[in-house]
């Protein structure tokens, strides 16, 4: 049994209901969204070998003073930096480093910034240099994962028909989807109902309503998709140590589809791939 309940009027913390935003909220996000996407792409020309992942990490802190803003990662359930870096075979959660990053690295960079009481949470994938054309590909077929999840959302269909869309995506292009971690609800919160996983059936999970803001983040792998978090409680790695890839946008329902909010102002959603 699925509850539906009035952003507004709904206790702020995750109960597990899903809130319905209005126009109002939608206009937060966007000024939220727009804060982190233009973080991401500045951070295209601060990628580059020999940076290492704490001056990533500090360039997102030092971003978000210039704006007046806070990251949400600061201090989230024990996490103390302002930004993951996750490289090649880390799927996620990765922490910032004193560690050097080398031509051929992938690493995605999660950001969310805290802009009026909403959150602005997305990443991008950047090449380091030169990289593999299995990395690329990878890299490609996950951003694509992502899209095709993005047009899966519209109202009347149910959750599930995004994990359906980039699950059945993925598989064909013969990577796998990690099943730990899911998309969420975001607003007011930074994690919300409902879950967003990235596989299933289109006939999963509750229906997707307007006014309905959450996240999709697939991690997808070359190898397996099975996942271990390692000894600091955060690090995720593929099992196999096969690469990772993940893009992530946060994403509103509208009457006829959605908006995505972290759409990049200047068409960088994909760093080092062709425009899509
Ligand atoms: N930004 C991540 C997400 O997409 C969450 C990071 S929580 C942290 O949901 F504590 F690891 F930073
Ligand atoms: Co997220
Ligand atoms: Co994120």
């Amino acid at each position: 049994m699925v509850n539906y309940i009035e952003a507004a009027a709904a206790p702020t913390r995750n109960t597990g209901v899903i809130r319905l935003h209005t126009a109002e909220d939608f206009e937060g996000m966007r000024r939220a969204c727009l804060i982190t996407a233009r973080c991401l792409d500045a951070l295209v020309d601060v990628v580059k070998p020999g940076v290492t992942t704490d001056a990533i990490d500090r360039f997102v802190f030092d971003f978000g003073m210039e704006n007046g803003v806070l990251p949400a990662t600061l201090n989230y359930r024990g996490y103390t930096r302002s930004s993951c870096t996750s490289i090649n075979h880390v799927v996620c959660h990765g922490i910032p480093n004193d560690k050097p990053l080398r031509e051929g690295d992938i690493v995605n960079i999660d950001v969310t910034y805290v802009v009026g009481g909403w959150h602005g949470d997305s990443s991008r994938m950047y090449p380091v240099g030169e990289i593999k054309r299995a990395a690329q590909r990878l890299l490609e077929v996950t951003h694509e994962c992502l899209m095709r999840g993005i047009a899966a959302v519209k109202p009347g269909a149910r959750i599930g028909a995004i994990g359906e869309a980039i699950q059945t995506f993925a598989e064909a292009e013969r990577c796998s989807v990690v099943r730990d971690f899911c998309g969420h609800g975001v607003g007011r919160l930074f994690h919300d109902a409902p879950n967003i996983l990235h596989y299933g059936r289109a006939s999963d999970g509750p229906e997707m309503r307007e006014g309905m803001i959450f996240t999709i983040e697939p991690m997808i792998n070359l190898g397996r998709p099975h996942v271990k978090v390692l000894a600091d409680g955060w690090t995720a790695v593929t099992r196999d140590r096969s690469l990772s890839a993940q893009y992530e946008h946060a994403v509103g329902v509208t009457a006829d589809g959605c908006e995505i909010f972290t759409l990049s102002p200047a068409g960088l959603d994909r760093p080092g791939l062709p425009a899509a």
